[in-house]
């Protein structure tokens, strides 16, 4: 491998928002050119929570995508107080969804509908340990009481190492994590419990929601933490321990929207998130571990072939945009602000690099 050219194998991006309507049109681009599989939230409005829905949704996902363009979405399952294990099993067997997606409910964007006590799911996650279907949890707790920075070590405590404890078998990915408590929970652990990191708890500390006045592009959920946190986030990714890969959490908001007085959480980092892991691993000198981390942990984590696809990234400045207009498909152009905005990153994604038919 040279220097100046990075070839991996295509990635995949372990958790994604694609969102809905003209949203999806003008975002699902962003991730299909990158990474040939997404696991899917099913955070929409109403959520994915039957077989029926995540069969619509998938059928809008392809309508969003260019022909020809072999992307494959992998859905998700939202569960809710009331979701029929039956149907989660149902949709597993038919492929409809690969993982089911747990929002304590109100943690955060459209998790009104999420789950209320945990423990009262017990049939779900005895029939998700039985069938081998992942748990992908959104690791926060939400009582008020609890400093919104202390949330997921406060979830894992009181929650997921609990849930562990009854369920021994089952399979968790705990999403985004932010913070060194889950870091060390998450390598101590047993084998079926892994996490997804996004770029941006790679490369922002909480200072940067505050640099020189509010930055609502900057604000996500579960929110940044101190430097201690991203120092350990760092050597999570950068370590090649299997447990931990790669995961987005792209979440695009209309800049109306984040840049309002009640702004929406998340960050959209979609159309540049291999440049932006790449400058991370470059920086801890570790880019000879970006391959695994971004292309062969996930797949094997949920039992997936690996996708026989290679991509390249070339060292030459790739400056991104200050703001996005997309196109949705009545082209009405949609504004958005990609993480990174403004600033330079070293690697750039080669996009006619050729891809191997999958
Ligand atoms: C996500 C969203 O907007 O859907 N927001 C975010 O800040 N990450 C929801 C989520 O993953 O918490
Ligand atoms: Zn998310």
């Amino acid at each position: 491998m040279s220097s100046q050219r990075l070839s991996l194998r295509q990635p995949d991006d372990w958790h994604v928002h694609l969102r809905d309507g003209a949203m999806l049109q003008a975002v699902a681009r962003a991730t299909a050119r990158q990474f040939a599989r997404a696991i899917v939230m099913p955070n929409l409005s109403p959520p994915v929570t039957t077989v029926a829905a995540a069969a619509a949704y998938r059928q809008r996902i392809a309508a969003a995508l260019p022909n020809g363009c072999d992307f494959q979405p992998l859905l998700t399952a939202y569960l809710t107080d009331a979701i029929d294990p039956a149907e989660i099993a149902l949709g597993f067997g038919e492929g409809a969804w690969v993982a089911c997606k747990l929002y304590p409910a109100n943690a955060t964007t459209n998790s009104a509908a999420g789950v209320t006590a945990i423990e009262g799911l017990t049939p779900v996650f005895e029939t998700l340990e039985r069938i081998g279907m992942p748990l992908l949890i959104h690791g926060e707790v939400t009582s008020p009481d609890i400093d919104i920075f202390d949330r997921e070590a406060v979830f894992i405590e009181r929650h997921l190492a609990p849930l562990l404890g009854r369920h021994p078998g089952l399979k968790v990915v705990l999403e985004h994590i932010t913070t060194i408590d889950a870091v060390d929970f998450v390598r101590t652990g047993p084998a079926n419990l892994a996490a997804t990191i996004t770029p941006h708890h790679l490369h922002i500390n909480r200072n940067a929601m505050f640099a020189g006045g509010l930055r609502p592009d900057l604000y996500c959920l579960p929110v940044a933490k101190r430097e201690l946190h991203r120092i350990a986030l760092r050597g999570a990714a950068t370590s090649g321990n299997p447990k931990f890969f790669l995961g987005t959490d792209s979440a695009p908001h209309a800049r109306t929207a984040k840049e309002a007085a009640c702004g929406c959480a998340g960050i959209f980092n979609a159309p540049f998130a291999l440049e932006s892991y790449a400058a991370v691993f470059e920086q801890e000198n570790a880019l000879e571990k970006l391959e695994a981390f971004a292309s062969e942990f996930g797949p094997r984590f949920y039992g997936l072939p690996l996708n026989p696809g290679q991509i390249s990234l070339v060292r030459e400045p790739l400056e991104v945009p200050r703001q996005l207009h997309l196109n949705d498909a009545a082209g009405t152009a949609v504004e958005l602000v990609p993480f990174h905005a403004g600033e330079t990153l070293p690697w750039r994604l080669q996009l006619d690099a050729p891809i191997a038919p999958r």
